[in-house]
């Protein structure tokens, strides 16, 4: 089981790889739309972060904080509908792709120091 759990977290560390990088390159590039590799790693997010809510594999004693979890949910799930719904435009303004980089720096960054 914690063979398992490093598993999904190994994928889970490379969504957020895919997701960030694929967002910047994107963004210096010029073209402001949403690639694959910004779509694919917020669908990897969302699936391996569920996974990781659930308590198995853990060190004895090792507790998950909910209130953490449920707010990268909810912020997981803005950055794949800001994603999904504007995968076809040619174009998305850059407020919008801004926010998009913003959501996965504060959910990496609720990651770490909540
Ligand atoms: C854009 C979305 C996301 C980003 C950028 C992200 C980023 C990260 C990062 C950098 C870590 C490693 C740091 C740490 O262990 O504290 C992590 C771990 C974790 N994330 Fe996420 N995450 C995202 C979405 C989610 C979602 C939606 C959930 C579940 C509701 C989730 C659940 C977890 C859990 C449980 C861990 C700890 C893994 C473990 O130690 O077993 N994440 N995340």
């Amino acid at each position: 089981m914690e063979i398992l759990r490093n598993v999904v977290f190994y994928l889970h560390l490379i969504g957020f790889a895919l997701l960030l990088g694929g967002s910047v390159a994107q963004y210096l590039s010029g073209k402001l739309r949403i690639n694959a590799a910004m779509l694919g790693g917020a669908v990897i997010q969302v699936v391996t972060g569920l996974i990781l809510a659930a308590p198995f594999g853990l060190d004895p004693g090792e507790k998950l904080n909910h209130g953490k979890l449920a707010v990268k949910l909810v912020v997981a799930l803005m950055i794949l509908a800001m994603t999904f719904f504007s995968r076809k435009r040619e174009k998305v303004n850059r407020g919008h792709f801004l926010a998009i980089i913003g959501l996965v720096l504060v959910n990496a960054g609720v990651a770490v120091f909540w």
